[in-house]
């Protein structure tokens, strides 16, 4: 299994700054989309390429394209919304599917309350954005559902992730690719990430 710890000055900082309780929603959700940027352009490095002749200012030009059906991102309601432009910038083309879980706040079990896959999944790359893989309850639900739509390439983008849930999906999908700006200490009794976020949801949208 791939789990690749984005080791960069940029995302270094900006996660620091994001680590601060008293940002502004405004910072933070500015800060998530700048990441999620940066870690694009990372789990998009093996993309493969294809020869293309298009018509340059000097006559006909050979430059490479994007080969075979592109990517699907796949945010997951409602956190991972907030990563989901910093992505779309770096893909804009990119077929969107929309996934709804919901983590009980007593049994950390995840509920499936939304899907709408885009077409051909069995021919894309998923690229799952979500701020948070805690206790990987939430990922392993959405890895089951894109398999079962037939999916066979799986890539997650996290801001921050949990030792222990990186351990369960290991165990559970050790073919999907995990790249996180972070890899934290561990889970708390609430099953919240330490140092962590907080709550990545709440402090995205403004809530509570
Ligand atoms: C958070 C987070 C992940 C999930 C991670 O979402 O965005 O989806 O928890 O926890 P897990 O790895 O233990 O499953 P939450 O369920 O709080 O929903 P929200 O995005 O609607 O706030
Ligand atoms: N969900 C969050 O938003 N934060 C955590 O630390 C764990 C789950």
């Amino acid at each position: 299994m791939k789990i690749v710890e984005v080791d960069h000055p940029l995302i270094r900082h900006k996660l620091g700054l994001m680590r601060q309780a008293d940002l502004s929603t405004k910072h933070f959700r500015e800060l998530a989309g700048e990441i999620a940027a940066l870690l694009t352009y990372e789990a998009t490095r093996d993309l493969e390429t294809e020869d293309t002749e298009v018509e340059g200012w000097a006559g006909p030009v050979t430059v490479r394209r994007i080969k075979g059906r592109k990517i699907t991102v796949v945010p997951i309601l409602r956190a991972g919304l907030g990563m989901l432009p910093g992505v779309l910038d770096m893909i804009p083309a990119a077929k969107v599917s929309v996934v709804g879980l919901q983590r009980d706040e007593t049994t950390h079990q995840p509920t499936t309350y939304y899907e709408k896959l885009t077409g051909r999944m069995d021919e894309r790359t998923a690229m799952i954005v979500d701020p948070m893989l805690a206790t990987a309850g939430t990922l392993i639900a959405t890895v089951d559902m894109l398999k079962a739509a037939g999916c066979k390439r799986i890539k997650g983008l996290f801001l921050v992730a949990a030792p222990e849930g990186l351990d369960r999906v290991i165990a559970t999908h050790p073919d999907i690719e995990i790249y996180t700006a972070a890899i934290d200490e561990r889970l708390n009794e609430n099953r919240y990430i330490l140092p962590g976020l907080g709550d990545a949801g709440d402090r995205i949208f403004g809530t509570r």
